[in-house]
């Protein structure tokens, strides 16, 4: 069965003064801390070995609450640290190619919620990489693909937070990725923002012609802004209710 990564470094400045004094990930959506639902996704689509990628000054409150992870049906759970916490994405991807043992995995943002299941995609999974995609109303919020003109299935570039988007699509953050992730990453330069930004490492799978997409069904949500922190929590408390 396929390993999974948990993105959760960044400093997520976005979120002061929530964050002073604890790491975003860990902060309540609705009635669990953030992570909590991410390793639920990976769980539910059958991975069992994890790895954890955090950073920042409170890293040590993800021992305190997950601990081994036993309790969300985790039977391996690592971590590794991010020395420069707002490196980019990518860069802290790049902390799993040990992890990885030269074998595909699924990538997914800690501050992603999601109740898709993946497994189907997860299993299916050979080489390549994959995107899931959700039909927003804020696209410029995210990466967001550019379809071709004579075949709208196929993407011809993603764009990081466009000001003007050319398709009604977020890539969200959960991604599928074979081994070759690694080398597109040490490839990779920092962006203007100073970051090694997945998009980037995706467009290098579009040009090689192995990215492929699907759409995300179910609710998604990141939650490091103020807004889509209240609103991923507003739709967990009301799932809960039934
Ligand atoms: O949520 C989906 C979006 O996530 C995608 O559509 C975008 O293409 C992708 O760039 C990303 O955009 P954000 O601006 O939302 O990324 P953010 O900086 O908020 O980081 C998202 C998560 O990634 C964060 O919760 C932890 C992890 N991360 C981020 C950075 C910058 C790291 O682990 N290390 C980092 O250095």
């Amino acid at each position: 069965m396929m390993k999974g990564v948990i993105l959760a470094g960044g400093l997520g400045t976005r979120l002061y003064p929530l964050t002073y004094a604890t790491n975003k990930h860990l902060l309540p959506v609705y009635d669990k801390p953030m992570i909590f639902y991410p390793m639920e996704t990976l769980v539910r689509a059958g991975i069992e070995e994890i790895l954890i990628v955090t950073s920042g000054p409170h890293v040590g409150h993800f021992l305190r609450v997950l601990k081994n992870g036993k309790e969300l049906g985790v039977k391996h759970l690592e971590y590794a640290y991010q020395e420069k916490p707002d490196g980019g994405i990518a860069d802290a991807l790049a902390l799993a190619e040990d992890f990885a043992d030269e074998k595909p995995i699924t990538v997914i943002l800690g501050d992603n919620t999601t109740d898709a299941d993946i497994t189907g995609a997860v299993k299916r999974f050979v080489d390549g990489a994959m995107v899931f995609l959700k039909e927003v109303s804020d696209p410029e919020r995210f990466g967001v693909p550019v379809f071709d003109g004579k075949d709208p299935k196929k993407i011809v570039e993603i764009e990081e937070k466009p000001k003007e988007s050319k398709s009604k699509y977020a890539v969200t953050g959960l991604y599928l990725y074979d081994n070759k992730v690694f080398d597109y990453i040490k490839k990779s330069k920092p962006s203007a923002r100073g970051e090694l930004e997945i998009t980037d490492i995706n467009n290098w799978y579009v040009r090689a012609g192995t990215m492929r997409w699907v759409e995300l069904k179910g609710f998604w949500s990141d939650a490091g802004t103020f807004q889509s922190l209240f609103l991923a929590s507003e739709y967990w408390a009301k799932k809960s209710r039934g």
